[in-house]
């Protein structure tokens, strides 16, 4: 199968993970929101959950729980990332927000589910032994709070009304939280469920996360509104730091070409096993959603 054929076929398995996961709940607005905001995407991360562990030779119904997990927590961080009180966003995915289509309130209360819906995930068995499944969680939440995506999110807020611009050093800090918390944990979920080292992996999503988030800044900038369903051109006019506000169109598509090149270099070890994967460092940059 091809790059895009596996992203498509994995996005069905999540997708019919976070189905299951949410099927017999009960009939409560909160849950029909939550059932609304795990629709669509482009599923990366759980991908690279899924990849990172098919490539040292786990299946994918083992490690299927872990890529429903950060898509959920993906999800809720989206919910409370459009917010009024955030990015005053009214369209993810080409829908309504859920402030919109429903209230402030169900919003977060659905994206706080969303986020406790992940660790929930976490826990399933199919996953392996209890050590791998709690190594999943801690390290999970590591990298949505206050070290690593909630931490992001709160810079990036903060450098809308900053005194100052914010330096390179800076700029990068903020992203390795606000998105590359993230996209590293997927990259290394897959290791731990393989009890393989996970280094390479995590140079490699490091390196991609970055360049992901660089991407997001451009198609802000340059993208099609209706390609990638969310408003765009809106980090000018919130006074975002990004890698465009600081070093302009041409230089932050040099350095996230020079980025998805390091991402590539650290797979080496792993041959052709690592094709897909470095498919998808090509596709975060390339990418028109
Ligand atoms: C959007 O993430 C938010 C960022 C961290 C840039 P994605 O671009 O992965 O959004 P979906 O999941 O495909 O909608
Ligand atoms: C959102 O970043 C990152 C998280 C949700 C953690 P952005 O605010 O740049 O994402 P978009 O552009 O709204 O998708
Ligand atoms: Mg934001
Ligand atoms: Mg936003
Ligand atoms: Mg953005």
């Amino acid at each position: 199968m091809t790059f895009p054929q596996t992203l498509a076929s994995d996005a069905r398995l999540i997708q019919a993970r976070l189905d299951a996961a949410l099927a017999d709940k009960a009939d409560q607005p909160v849950i029909h929101a939550m059932r609304y905001a795990v629709q669509g995407g482009k599923r990366l991360r759980g991908f690279l959950v899924l990849e990172s562990a098919r490539m040292l030779g786990v299946a994918s119904e083992t490690a299927i729980a872990a890529a429903a997990a950060v898509e959920s927590l993906h999800a809720y961080s989206l919910i409370h990332d459009d917010l009024p009180a955030m990015d005053n966003d009214d369209l993810r995915r080409g829908l309504p927000t859920l402030h919109i289509k429903w209230d402030e309130a169900t919003a977060i209360l659905a994206g706080d589910a969303l986020q406790t819906l992940a660790f929930e995930l976490l826990a399933d068995p199919a996953l392996g032994s209890a050590e791998t499944r709690i190594a999943l969680i801690a390290s999970l939440a590591k990298a949505s709070g206050a070290e690593g995506m909630v931490l992001g999110q709160a810079l990036d807020i903060a450098a809308e009304t900053a005194a100052t611009p914010l330096t390179l050093p800076q700029i990068t800090a903020l992203q390795a939280g606000k998105t590359g918390a993230l996209i590293r944990w997927s990259a290394e979920a897959g290791a731990i469920i393989a009890h393989a080292d996970p280094a390479p992996l995590r140079a490699y999503a490091t390196a991609l996360g970055l360049a992901f988030q660089i991407a997001d800044d451009i198609l802000d900038v340059t993208g099609d509104a209706t390609k990638a369903g969310k408003r765009l051109q809106k980090d000018a006019e919130a006074g975002k730091a990004t890698f465009v506000s600081l070093l302009g169109l041409d230089a932050a598509r040099a350095r996230a070409a020079e980025l998805v090149a390091q991402a590539e270099s650290h797979l080496q070890p792993y041959g052709a096993a690592a094709t897909n994967l470095i498919a998808a460092a090509r596709f975060a940059i390339s990418r028109e959603t």
